[in-house]
């Protein structure tokens, strides 16, 4: 029987799915450092991971492994060059996520231009005496301008829902989207610095690269409306963490919502200093039912991968499909 590694706690039927098919050795603790990872992959076929980062130093210690499925849209914890040059298949979870991380982009969004959660923690501080004209003012959703960069599928989703509250909505890619795809989401694409000056509120859904690291730094929050809001629910990296929470403190920026961050679980200190920002930990997709259906999404890629199942050998999420087939290097 092949061998896998399932890195993290996991929904208890998923694994009883996965060890129909395989022998599982399964991580119900902490999360596996660098070093307990390498160890727990070395004999491993496959492995299903969320978020662990996987190096080439990990995939060289483990000659058998031939995928590794992320729980996860996003798979910039891979190293994707090593995943090449070793012919190992990374696979991830798109599609099933879209409407609920959606739909969390809203929620921190609105928090944070209506400042929901900074009230509510003055509320259970005791210190509601009177309701005052000017208490909590923030800046309107309806019938504002809406940003989002990165136009994928996310992006669409997040953007489809702009219509209900009359928003003009434009948007940034690396590429413009179709133009039927534009037409039914009535948005205008303009340049990163166009869309920064002219949205009032700012929504990244764009992947974790090299070129996206600090894509939203000082220069960029400084060209954006004192009264806008900037929502994170992309990666860490994208945003200069540093740099967002000197304009959240200088009011250079009304208010941001951040589920992602540079370093997280770890966050830096100065953004928890700030009360005009929302912060949770990296939840846009927990719903109980997406989260299962990431969970099921990976387990179907890892157990077609390793040949196995329904659809053994095609498995329908391959990040780098190039390396199907070839041999383990
Ligand atoms: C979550 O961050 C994901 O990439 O799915």
């Amino acid at each position: 029987m092949q061998k896998i590694l399932v890195a993290r706690p996991m929904f208890a039927e998923v694994v009883e799915r996965l060890k129909q098919y395989f022998e599982v050795d399964w991580n119900t603790g902490d999360v596996l450092g660098a070093e307990a990872l390498t160890q727990r992959l070395a004999d491993k076929d496959g492995a299903l991971t969320a978020g662990d980062t996987v190096s080439a130093a990990m995939l060289a210690a483990a000659p058998r492994l031939r995928v590794v499925a992320n729980m996860a849209v996003g798979y910039n914890n891979f190293d994707m060059d090593a995943f090449n040059a070793a012919n190992v298949l990374a696979t991830n979870t798109p599609d099933v996520l879209n409407e609920s991380t959606a739909d969390f982009g809203w929620a921190l969004m609105m928090a944070a231009a209506r400042r929901v959660t900074e009230a509510e923690h003055w509320l259970r501080a005791g210190q509601w005496q009177k309701w005052s004209y000017d208490g909590f003012l923030g800046a309107d959703i309806h019938g504002s301008t809406l940003g989002v960069i990165g136009m994928g599928r996310i992006g669409q989703a997040l953007a489809r829902r702009a219509r209900g509250f009359n928003m003009q909505v434009l948007y940034h890619n690396r590429s413009r989207v179709a133009p039927e795809i534009e037409a039914a989401l009535d948005a205008q694409y303009v340049a990163k610095e166009e869309l920064l000056r002219r949205a009032d509120h700012v929504v990244l859904v764009l992947p974790y690269t090299q070129e996206n690291h600090h894509a939203i730094g000082a220069t960029e929050l400084a060209l954006m409306k004192p009264s806008a809001t900037l929502t994170n629910i992309a990666r860490g990296g994208i945003v200069d963490d540093a740099a967002l929470a000197d304009a959240l403190q200088h009011k250079r920026i009304a208010a941001a919502g951040l589920d992602v961050f540079e370093g997280e679980p770890q966050l830096n200190p100065a953004l928890l200093a700030q009360a005009n920002v929302v912060l949770t930990p990296h939840i846009a997709s927990a719903t109980e039912a997406t989260r299962r259906a990431m969970a099921n999404l990976a387990a179907d890629n890892l157990i077609a991968a390793l040949g196995v199942g329904p659809n053994a050998g095609h498995p329908p999420n391959p990040v780098n499909p190039q390396v199907s087939g070839r041999p383990r290097r």
